[in-house]
């Protein structure tokens, strides 16, 4: 139900962006929303079981944690479901039961931009789904969504096709996202069967790469319109690709090839135009919008404006930006490829007002952009590899890995050292995730009804982060020897405890595919 407002009667005639947009407002106005997602979705999500658990688990004595609440209190999960919250459950001695008395209790991480076992002709991520949502697990992460993609020419279908073939072997729940590379009557069509008949209720648009994934303004106009009327949520890299290309051309035939030339090639001002952009067409083609890996002060300055005005414009932030700075491509040899992603790290002023739009909800998630290549060829071979851009920054493999670290430097960074509250940690990394990617309150949460996804996370665990103790195959961490306190004790994905400390209960495969509802607004 929608929360009732004098422009009820109108926002109820009117088409779905202009009840989004309504929607938002209302919610600057400081009307609540929370109620409205619920019920809207519940039941409307909730899929048939695939796999099903027989074995029922207490969780007890554990501080519970959602993005609103904060209490003690244990669960039980049956048939991969919560069935029951309540102080001193007491169950019989068939049920699998979990002490959790000093642990915080959360809904498991949803990390929604990932890059596993993605061939985008020259490079090759090198975790595979077994490998990648292993390494999720163990960050506490049980649901992933990976952006799959259409090849020019053929139908994104056969792109999320070939997708699932690969996504076969995922051990934590999965979706797609679709990267569109051609816009047209077919493609536009296509988009149609993806978000009625697939659960592919989102795409990925470039402004960036071209020649390679870069689309122009009318293309992305035309995307966007069709995702408007659709339910469908557009997620844009918003950097000006053709400046940028200048600036790249001229730095290599200059002999600027050191990978620092990446960072100084991509001005965050080219970040912010394109955000502004993109949000100026998605308001004409009346779309909810959403910025991945915002790095750049002026770029979140366009998204908070446009939120102000009540615009359902979106944003997530990625832990590189908010714990690393450009200095890293200042370090010796080639050590600087290793943080080659795209945006590039920026300096501490933007990260200081990532910190900012965390707090003032004008960054709503924090994702990973986890796209893994090793710095060194020996592993996989050169194409799964950094130094293909030993000799020119411009053919280093953009992207670093991430997917298993996120909670925990959130938790450290965020909540620990910079007074971020719980629920709102476990609003960025789970809740905001489901509800603006139609996962809600199927995931995302820990209420009656929902997934059995569970972390249990231990406050007091102070460790040091070693790639080498990962289980992604990606040889390096951005994070190598940060010391962090709070750390991922036990995982459960639909009730199965799949992470017990550093043993691995899980198996590939036994993630399912979640055909994601229409998404939603914050
Ligand atoms: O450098 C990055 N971020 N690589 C992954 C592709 C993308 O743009 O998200
Ligand atoms: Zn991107
Ligand atoms: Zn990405």
């Amino acid at each position: 139900m929608v929360a009732s407002c004098r422009h009820a009667d109108l926002v109820a005639a009117a088409g779905p962006y202009a009840q989004l947009v309504a929607a938002q407002r209302r919610h600057v106005c400081g009307a609540t929303r929370e109620g409205t997602g619920k019920a809207a979705s519940l039941g409307a999500i909730f899929q048939p079981d695939g796999e099903r658990q027989m074995a029922a688990v207490l969780i007890k004595n554990g501080r519970i944690v959602t993005a609103v609440d904060d209490y003690q209190a244990d669960i039980l999960i049956e048939d991969g479901r919560i069935r029951t919250i309540g102080q001193g459950l007491v169950v019989g001695n068939q049920v699998e039961t979990h002490d959790a008395s000093g642990l915080l209790v959360m809904p498991g991480g949803i990390d929604v931009h990932t890059h596993l076992d993605w061939d985008f002709g020259v490079a090759r991520t090198v975790d595979t789904f077994g490998t990648g949502t292993k390494a999720a697990a163990f960050g506490g992460t049980t649901t992933v969504i990976d952006f799959c993609n259409q090849t020019r020419g053929a139908s994104p279908l056969v792109g999320l096709e070939d997708w699932h073939r690969r996504a076969a072997s995922a051990s934590v729940d999965v979706g797609a996202h679709m990267i569109m590379l051609d816009v047209n009557d077919q493609s536009l069509t296509d988009m149609q069967t993806l978000i009625r008949r697939e659960g592919v209720t989102s795409f990925k648009l470039f402004m960036a790469y071209p020649g390679v994934l870069m689309l122009d303004d009318g293309a992305l106009f035309k995307a966007m319109r069709l995702a408007g009327g659709h339910g469908a949520m557009i997620c844009v890299h918003a950097e000006n690709g053709q400046v940028i290309q200048v600036l790249v051309e001229e730095a290599v035939a200059a002999g600027r090839v050191a990978p620092k030339y990446h960072s100084l090639t991509r001005p965050t001002s080219m970040e912010g135009e394109a955000t502004h952009r993109a949000i100026k067409i998605a308001e004409l083609a009346e779309t909810p919008l959403y910025v991945v890996h915002l790095s750049a002060r002026e770029a979140l300055a366009a998204v908070a404006e446009a939120r102000d005005a009540g615009l359902p414009v979106h944003a997530e932030t990625c832990p590189h930006y908010l714990f690393l700075t450009q200095e890293k491509y200042d370090r010796p040899e080639f050590d600087g490829a290793k943080y080659v992603m795209t945006p590039p790290l920026r300096d501490a002023n933007h990260q200081q007002a990532l910190w900012r739009g965390l707090s003032t909800n004008d960054l709503q998630v924090i994702s990973t952009d986890h796209c893994p290549f090793c710095f060194n060829e020996q592993l996989f071979g050169m194409k799964f590899s950094k130094q293909q851009g030993k000799d020119d920054f411009s053919k280093i493999p953009n992207g670093a890995p991430g997917i298993e670290t996120r909670l925990p430097l959130v938790y450290d960074g965020g909540v620990r050292q910079r007074g971020l509250s719980l629920n709102r940690f476990v609003a960025l990394t789970a809740t905001n995730p489901a509800k603006l990617f139609g996962l809600f309150p199927k995931k995302g949460t820990i209420a009656v009804g929902s997934d059995g996804d569970i972390v249990l996370f231990d406050p007091r665990v102070t460790w040091t982060i070693r790639a080498s103790e990962h289980h992604s195959r990606v040889d390096y961490s951005l994070f190598e020897g940060h010391t962090l306190t709070g750390s991922v004790k036990k995982v459960f994905l639909r009730g199965q405890l799949i992470v017990d400390g550093k043993d691995w209960h899980g198996r590939e495969g036994m993630g399912e595919f979640l055909r994601r509802g229409a998404c939603g607004t914050l």
